[in-house]
């Protein structure tokens, strides 16, 4: 579920001043159930001491290239095969220069050149030298070698300038590396759509009409894909979520606005998933005024069919709805599907205990064109997601 979860990542730390922020990163890394063991180069020691990632990271912390402590073997070779991942963070310019040029005279510059596993770069510097032609190039290097990079961000450095050269939130960090370390790469080219959360229609400039959807199923899924390698829009409503990691958000707030954004995406969409609540209703007439207290009824219209507009012109796109039901009323979830042009509805039983809006797990059922049912455990949103794009990519073949 969580593709960080028993993982082993080799921490490596250069000489850069956020080689503080390395600690608290070891910290959420270690949350994440990942074992650590963090590598430290001569400099990173002149800003934070080995001891403090030995007592984050719960392992030795690792200095020195030519020092065999009982063992016979180098470790630069046995880190090498320990880790499944070298995360460098943050990494001076200086380090993704020697890196750049294949340079070995250091534990982390050895273990780089002796480690088969992916690396990921997280670079902290100075703005002046982020931008220094040089380091661009050196930079270009480790990429064409296959050395992926996060960040920098762009913010207040340590010299108090704003620029480009900030280390970047943890969670980024984080993201990129759950994207590098998913196992499955099956939907790599694929430009889908995903819409979720809920819309909100005006009853007066003060007054809403919406659902209480929270976007969870929606992002989850999102998330997912983006990780299996789609290029992922994520249409949102209002949610108090926070954006999943590579995925292009497109923030919307009303149904119309949902629809302008959703078509647009769909042009160059192959796959599209609606697990947006959309408002069915919204008022006929919307006045410019609040709407006095007294007023007991509204003139309520139907909101435009998002999904069945694009089932109209579905072609060979593979098209995704969601039927939230009180109760497993597959016939209802089935007759949807005819009248959108669906190739799969997934049904969601809002009376099943560990459905709804609030809870992070999930019980669905789904329903195929083709006659299919699967009904699916009570599993977490994310992994209901995981299975739902199993079963798509299978579809898919
Ligand atoms: O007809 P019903 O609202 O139950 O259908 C649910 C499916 O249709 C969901 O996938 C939802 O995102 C989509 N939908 C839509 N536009 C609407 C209402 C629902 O695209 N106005």
């Amino acid at each position: 579920m969580n593709p960080l979860m028993d993982k082993r990542i080799i921490v490596g730390v250069t000489g850069s001043i956020a080689a503080y922020k390395a600690g608290e990163l070891v910290r959420e890394l270690r949350k994440q159930g990942v074992a650590v063991k963090v590598v430290m180069t001569e400099a990173a020691q002149e800003f934070v001491r080995p001891l403090t990632f030995q007592v984050l990271s719960g392992n030795p912390v690792y200095t020195n290239l030519f020092r065999l402590e009982g063992q016979w073997e180098p470790e630069h070779i046995s880190l090498a095969q320990w880790g499944e991942l070298i995360l460098i963070a943050p990494a001076t310019a200086n380090f993704i220069s020697k890196l750049a040029s294949g340079l070995a005279d250091d534990l982390l510059s050895s273990l780089c050149l002796a480690s088969q596993a992916p690396k990921l770069v997280s670079p902290a510097m100075n703005s002046g030298m982020w931008e220094n032609e040089v380091l661009k190039l050196n930079c270009k290097r480790l990429r064409d070698f296959g050395f992926q990079f996060v960040g920098p961000g762009y913010g207040e450095l340590a010299s108090g300038e704003i620029g480009k050269g900030r280390f970047v939130e943890i969670r980024e960090i984080l993201g990129k590396l759950k994207e590098i370390l998913y196992p499955k790469k099956d939907l790599l080219g694929k430009r889908i759509l995903v819409t979720a959360g809920r819309t909100e229609e005006d009853l007066d400039p003060v007054r809403i009409l919406t659902n209480r959807s929270s976007g969870r199923m929606g992002y989850s899924l999102a998330q997912v894909a983006e990780w299996r390698g789609g290029k992922v829009t994520l249409v949102s409503g209002p949610s108090n979520l926070s954006p999943p990691f590579g995925v292009k958000v497109q923030r919307v707030r009303t149904t119309e606005e949902m629809r302008k954004r959703a078509l647009e995406a769909f042009k160059e969409a192959d796959i599209v998933v609606m697990a947006a609540a959309v408002a069915d209703f919204r008022s006929a007439e919307v006045p410019g005024e609040k709407l006095n207290r007294r007023r007991m009824s509204l003139n309520l219209e139907s909101t435009p069919d998002i999904l069945k507009e694009m089932g109209g012109k579905k072609n060979d796109k593979f098209l995704i709805g969601f039927a939230l039901e009180s109760g497993t009323n597959v016939e209802r979830a089935r007759k949807k599907l005819v009248e959108k042009n669906l190739d799969l509805i997934v049904l969601n039983d809002l009376t099943q205990e560990g459905a709804g809006f609030e809870v992070e797990t999930n019980v669905v059922t789904l329903i195929w064109e083709d006659g299919r049912t699967e009904p699916l455990p009570k599993l977490p949103k994310l992994e209901v997601a995981e299975r739902i794009w199993d079963r798509i990519v299978e579809a898919l073949r």
